[in-house]
């Protein structure tokens, strides 16, 4: 990759930075409004989620705090390994705390599932999830989200935070990766 050009390597835009600046601009509005007598706390899961997150809390007009967590699921390819390992844990409880968890993609639904379980566990007041994207046919255990930004077609994309191969994190609009990239 060092020295590549990015651009090349992108088969077309899926969707542009205008796309998703009003994609985010709703989500925001939408959970200002359901959470406004609510203690909030948005969950991003790092790494993918950090460029909605930035921009989605941006557009959240009411009170909240915000946490990390890191997980692995995923080894350098486009499927998933089903193996989901906490790197990063919150830094606080979040006993009694509204949870929204902040994720880039809903694929298999494996991750999040996981992670739902963890923090259901901790006793939080509420939880409900908030994906930028959502491929609803890849879909391996019974799980949705309360928020969606987009559904988007059974491609590998890339861009705003998703990565391949930790790679076009920093695109930013979404991408579908050239199939030349990952059949090397
Ligand atoms: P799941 O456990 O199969 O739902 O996988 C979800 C995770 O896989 C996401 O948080 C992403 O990190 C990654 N992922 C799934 N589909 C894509 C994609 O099209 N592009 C980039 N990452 C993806
Ligand atoms: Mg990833």
């Amino acid at each position: 990759m060092i020295g590549n050009d990015m651009v090349k390597d992108i088969e077309k835009v899926l969707i542009s930075q205008e796309e998703l600046s009003k994609i985010v601009k709703d989500l925001g509005a939408k959970i200002s409004e359901e959470y406004k007598d609510r203690d909030l706390l948005l969950v991003s899961i790092l790494k993918g989620s950090v460029i909605f997150m930035a921009d989605l809390m941006r557009e959240i007009t009411i009170p909240c705090n915000i946490d990390f967590m890191a997980v692995s699921s995923y080894g350098s390819g486009t499927k998933s390994s089903g193996v989901v390992k906490i790197i990063k844990d919150l830094d606080k409880s979040i006993e009694g705390k509204d949870l929204l968890i902040v994720e880039d993609i809903l694929d298999s639904g494996r991750t999040l599932n996981y992670i739902r379980e963890i923090l259901l566990a901790r006793n939080p007041k509420s939880i409900r999830i908030c994906t930028l994207f959502d491929k609803p046919e890849r879909r391996e255990v019974d799980l949705y989200a309360d928020y969606i930004g987009s559904r988007v077609p059974n491609e590998f994309i890339v861009g705003y935070g998703l990565d391949y191969n930790e790679y076009y994190r920093n695109l930013p609009y979404i991408g579908v990766l050239k199939e030349s990239v990952y059949s090397e």
